[in-house]
């Protein structure tokens, strides 16, 4: 479903991805690691076609089209959508018109009630929200959308013990939007994660360290974890490397 070929991505003028080759099928959820500062943000938005990345080599296909270069709402059309780690205050734009225009239907009320936002539809988008509610927003937002091949930086960061099982349940809804089992699962993804509290409510088949703009390893999702926490980035990659 998505192919990345060599991708080389600068930001701010300098080069942030340098050479990422990635694959991931249908239906498939794949995991991203890696300490910060390490360019997992940064990949998430060229794959959505943020402004502020430029792509100076390589290319991603998504469904057999080349996206490398189409603008990010013909992405969007195509079925990409994204969940980003701190989305823009949007001063003048109010919650519930930005989700009544992204829904394919006019549940608006019933849907942000699903996400207890219905407090949060008169005011402006991410305003003075906290944490916990900008989260439950952007997933507001991504479920009115329906997308086919979803983004998530970070979807537990920042959110109370109290909301992080509602998060966590509407994530796994939004990946297995037309199915109730695992089996069948037609929506893919691909999810940044700190904490690995979201694979608590996700099946991920399988997962990969980034540093330093590479991809430098990849293995069973449960297991990179393990890892990582035993050990810690920079000894876990180099272990993983010598194993490779
Ligand atoms: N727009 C930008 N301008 C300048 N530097 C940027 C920009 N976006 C990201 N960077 C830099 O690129 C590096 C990777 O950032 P990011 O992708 O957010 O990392 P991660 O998500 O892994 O923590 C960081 O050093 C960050 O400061
Ligand atoms: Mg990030």
């Amino acid at each position: 479903m998505l192919k990345i070929k060599d991708l080389h991505v600068e930001a701010g003028g300098k080069e942030i991805l340098r050479g990422i080759n990635l694959e991931i099928m249908d239906g498939q959820t794949s995991v991203l690691f890696g300490p910060n500062g390490s360019g997992k943000s940064t990949l998430l938005a060229a794959i959505m076609g943020l402004g502020h990345c430029k792509v100076t080599k390589g290319n991603i296909v998504y469904n057999g089209v080349d996206i490398t270069n189409m603008p990010i709402d013909e992405r969007a059309r195509m079925g990409i959508g994204m969940m980003m780690q701190r989305p823009p205050n949007i001063v003048g734009v109010k919650l519930k018109d930005l989700v009544r225009v992204i829904s394919k239907d006019d549940s608006v009320t019933d849907r942000a009630n699903e996400f207890r936002m219905d407090n949060f539809l008169e005011r402006d988008i991410n305003v003075g929200f906290s944490g916990g509610e900008i989260k439950r927003s952007e997933l507001l937002q991504l479920t009115a959308q329906k997308p086919k091949f979803v983004l998530l930086d970070e979807p537990e960061s920042g959110v109370d013990l109290e909301s992080i099982d509602l998060v966590g349940k509407k994530v796994r809804e939004l990946l297995y939007e037309d199915s109730h089992c695992d089996l069948g699962k037609t929506v893919s993804a691909l999810v940044i994660t700190h904490t690995g509290q979201i694979l608590d409510h996700i099946g991920a088949d399988r997962a990969y360290i980034l540093n330093d703009g590479h991809i430098k390893c990849s293995g069973r999702p449960t297991d990179l974890l393990k890892d990582i926490r035993e050990r810690g980035y920079k000894e876990c990659i180099q272990c993983r490397m010598v194993k490779m």
